[in-house]
């Protein structure tokens, strides 16, 4: 039988331990996956002793608590702070989700925070998007359109045209869905994933965009689209609460009737 063996430095090691020396009573442990490519060791699991009483309620807050006062060596992607940016997913307590809308109290017992997975990671929480941003960029997504609006101004959308774009335009391409994605962490390399595809439809369903053939024709590929099993992964991943296996559904449907020769 054949036997599969990690390589000795892909092993989680225990890591250090940060105690909290103070009084309080609602003391919360908080693992954090940390890797440092500069210094050659393997990753491993810091656990820091969290004061939730003097802490915001968001796990983003007991993070910027950690850098701030226990360790300043800790590093972790985060901009707005509202769930806008994006930044700030990582995988907490088992699931893909932004560290700034996730309540700490929700979570029983200890923390357990990783970067998002089966992407390489620069640096402790930081995940390499750099695949996933060449994706988004291949499919073109602003708008193209030869002719602009009634007397050179906007060009209009009637309510029902623009309503086609609700649960779309809201996507922050967090990368929760895609990294959720089992199809997607095989074929990262060839297959979309859920994020780009949502944005790739955004524009495709834009009654304003004259390309639609073209885009259309760009993802009907075996590997760019048809490698969605209709697992429904990223659909539950989406703390946007957006529903990127069904725009890949709709990719699908189009595509059956479409005529892109
Ligand atoms: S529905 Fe498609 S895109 Fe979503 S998790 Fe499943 S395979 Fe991936
Ligand atoms: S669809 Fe949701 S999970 Fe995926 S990138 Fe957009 S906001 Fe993030
Ligand atoms: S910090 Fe911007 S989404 Fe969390």
């Amino acid at each position: 039988m054949v036997q599969f063996a990690l390589p000795k430095n892909s092993t989680i090691e225990k890591g250090k331990h940060f105690s909290n020396q103070g009084e309080s009573k609602n003391i919360k442990k908080i693992n954090v996956y940390r890797w440092n490519p500069e210094d050659g060791q393997n990753p491993r699991l810091d656990t820091y002793e969290v004061d939730m009483d003097n802490c915001g309620p968001m796990v983003l807050d007991a993070l910027i608590k950690i850098k701030n006062e226990i360790d300043t060596t800790l590093t972790f992607r985060r901009s707005c702070r509202e769930g806008i940016c994006g930044s700030c997913a990582m995988n907490i307590d088992g699931s893909n989700t932004l560290a700034c809308t996730k309540s700490a109290k929700e979570i029983k017992g200890d923390i357990n925070i990783y970067p998002l997975p089966h992407m390489p990671v620069v640096k402790d929480l930081v995940p390499d998007l750099k695949q996933l941003y060449k994706q988004y960029e291949s499919v073109e997504p602003w708008m193209q359109s030869e002719v602009s609006g009634v007397n050179g101004v906007e060009k209009l959308q009637t309510v029902e045209d623009r309503s086609k774009l609700d649960g779309l335009y809201e996507c922050i391409l967090c990368a929760c869905c895609s990294t959720s994605c089992p199809s997607y962490w095989w074929n990262g390399d060839k297959y979309l994933g859920p994020a780009v595809l949502l944005q790739a439809y955004r524009w495709i369903i834009d009654s304003r965009d004259d390309e639609r053939k073209k885009r259309l024709k760009k993802v009907a590929d075996e590997l760019k689209l048809f490698r969605c099993h209709t697992i429904m992964n990223c659909t539950n991943a989406c703390p946007k609460g957006l529903n990127p296996a069904k725009a890949i559904g709709s990719i699908k449907k189009m595509l059956v009737s479409a005529d892109i020769s």
